[in-house]
């Protein structure tokens, strides 16, 4: 991790701008403010983050449902990625969903994007399927990734 200090901390209605930034500057659909605001305020999901200053650093964004957590999304700011900065978040948001009781998590990733599954890999997530032609926008697939919290204890 670099000498700079980012500070972990759930996101809220107050971070939507930052976030859609940060999304934009990270995916060629990104989500929109609404999907955001609709989201944080319903407590439809979960949203955390690594701030430096006033500034966005990265984001994860999960579902918790019954005993299962399903990691939406994750980005990192791009010209602060291979510092470790998906690692330290992804690493605090495992922890924190298996103390809240969670069991297992799931995501799906696109076929091509080998940093993120390497990102997974390292906490343990494994392959277990394919979505054929998934996304919409390239036709690629897919893959399902699972890790099974109660074997795994939050290692990355
Ligand atoms: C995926 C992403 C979040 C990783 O964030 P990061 O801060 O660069 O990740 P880290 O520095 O903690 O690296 C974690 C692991 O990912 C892998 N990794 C990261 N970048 C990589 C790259 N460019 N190529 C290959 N592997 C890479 C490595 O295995 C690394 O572990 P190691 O450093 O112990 O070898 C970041 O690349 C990103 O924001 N990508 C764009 C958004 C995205 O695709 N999100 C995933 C949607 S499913």
């Amino acid at each position: 991790m670099t000498e700079v200090k980012y500070v972990f901390d759930r996101l809220g209605a107050d971070d939507v701008d930052a976030l859609v930034a940060l999304e934009s500057e990270c995916f060629s659909h990104p989500w929109g403010a609404e999907q955001f605001r609709l989201g944080l305020e319903r407590k439809v999901f979960y949203v955390f983050g690594l701030r430096h200053g006033d500034a966005l650093a990265a984001y994860c964004s999960l579902y918790l449902v019954a005993d299962e957590a399903e990691i939406l999304n994750i980005a990192v700011r791009p010209g602060l990625r291979e510092a470790g900065l998906g690692s330290h978040l992804l690493g605090m948001i495992l922890q924190i969903s298996a103390k809240m009781g969670m069991k297992a998590a799931h995501l799906e990733v696109r076929a091509s994007n080998v940093p993120a599954q390497r990102l997974y890999a390292k906490f343990g997530f494994e392959q277990v399927g394919v979505r054929p032609k998934y996304y919409p926008d390239t036709g690629e697939d897919a893959f399902l990734m699972t890790l099974d919290m109660e074997k795994s204890s939050g290692r990355g």
